[in-house]
Formats: C-alpha cells, structure tokens, sequence
C-alpha cells in the first residue's frame, strides 16, 4: 500500500562523515585548480568551452551537490525498478547503520562531472546491486561487461543542468575505453598521482595514495 511505498528512502548509500567530506572537498579543489593551470589540460579548453582562446575556471564551471556519498541504490520511494527488492536484503537489513572504510583511488572530471571512485570491498559489494551496471547500458553499451561495482563513486560537483546520476555514467564510459584498451591519448604525472586523458574532455587521476574515507550506511530521503 501507498504507506509501505512511503517507507523505501529516495536513495540508499554510504553517506560519509562529516571530517573526512571537508578533506576530499579540498582535494578535488586542489585537483580542479592544478588542472585548470596544465599545459595539457589547457590544449583540450575546448572539450570544456566550445570554442578555442576561451578560458575554464573549474572551480566555478562545477557546482557542489550537498552532502557526499556513494549510492548504492536509488530507489525514488520505492518506484524504481527492484526498489523492493533491495530495501528487503538481508545484507541491507543487516548492515544498515554500520559504518565502512570506502577506499577512493581516483578522482575523475568530464565536461559534465567531477567524481572520486570508490573501490568495493567483498563486504561493501554485497550491498551493491547485481544491476547497477548493467542498468547504465542504454548510456554506456559495455557498462555490463564491466565488474560489479565499477559504477560506484561520490559526485563532487556537476555542471549547470547536469543531474548528477550522470557522473557514474561518465566512470563507466571511462571504464569501458580503458577496459577496450583504448591507448591513453596522454598521460600526466601529477603530486596526486598519475592524469590520463581519455578524448572528450574526459580525465582521469589515479591517485598514488588512495583516500580512506569513513562512511554510514544509510539512507536519504528529502
Ligand atoms: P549520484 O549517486 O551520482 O550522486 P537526485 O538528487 O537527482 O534525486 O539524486 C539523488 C541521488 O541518487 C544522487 O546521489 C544521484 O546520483 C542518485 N541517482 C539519481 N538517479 C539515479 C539513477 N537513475 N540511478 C542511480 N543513481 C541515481
């Protein structure tokens, strides 16, 4: 009934505390400003402006999207596909409220998102939907070949008019050209670690240090 429905959340996720959301805020600002100023980043303006001699300030083409978390399923109360399902896990069930070490190894930016990859434990994937990726193939076509949990990630920032769903749509498009093999047009090594361009404005940091980020499962309803 309608008062069931109510109860499944809009999205659940591991919502990260509030300490470590202020750290990789600043990180992804230091990656956007370093970024705006290389060499390379700056042979490829174009990707982001449209036309050549414009200039990009990142840090004000992305805008932020209120608290940071990694999603594990949206769920929009209840009226998205396998919804149900998910809220009546067992491991979702059993798991909810516990709080989990998320490992963050790169840091991604298209002309659409900003975004951090998170890298699943065994444990973290059992509350990681069988769909997820396979759910993005109309976007992204080999997103289903991809491993499980390859679409998880926090959005950092969007572009004006861009929803950010988009940003696991953009790491699996990224994901999907480096699984093809797909040579790096270019690769940049940065204090953060290592930058490749993959075409199209799209980006990727691998980070030399991954970041461990303490986070809740839980979920959100607004
Ligand atoms: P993301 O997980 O990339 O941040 P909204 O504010 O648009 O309702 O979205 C709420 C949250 O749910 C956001 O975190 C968003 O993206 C995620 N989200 C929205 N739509 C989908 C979808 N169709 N599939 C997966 N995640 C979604």
């Amino acid at each position: 009934g309608p008062l069931e429905e109510m109860s499944i959340p809009l999205f659940f996720g591991f919502f990260l505390l509030s300490s470590i959301q202020d750290k990789i805020r600043c990180t992804s600002m230091d990656f956007l400003k370093t970024l705006d100023t290389l060499e390379p980043f700056k042979t490829h303006m174009t990707d982001f402006t449209g036309k050549p001699d414009k200039e990009v300030d990142l840090e004000q083409y992305f805008k932020a999207t209120g608290t940071l978390h990694c999603t594990t399923k949206y769920c929009n109360y209840g009226k998205a596909e396998g919804a149900k399902e998910y809220a009546q896990k067992q491991a979702v069930k059993d798991l909810y409220g516990s709080t989990f070490e998320l490992a963050l190894g790169a840091l991604f930016v298209t002309p659409r998102t900003v975004g951090a990859r998170v890298s699943l434990t065994e444990e973290q994937l059992l509350l990681w939907p069988d769909d997820a990726e396979k759910e993005a193939e109309s976007s992204v076509p080999a997103a289903a070949s991809l491993p499980l949990g390859s679409r998880a990630h926090i959005t950092l920032g969007c572009a004006e008019g861009v929803e950010p769903v988009q940003t696991g749509l953009d790491l699996l498009d990224i994901l999907a050209l480096q699984q093809e093999g797909q040579k790096a047009e270019l690769v940049v090594e940065m204090e953060l670690g290592s930058l490749t361009y993959y075409g199209e404005g799209r980006w990727l940091l691998l980070l030399r240090e991954p970041i461990c980020a303490l986070a809740c499962f839980s979920s959100y309803y607004k």
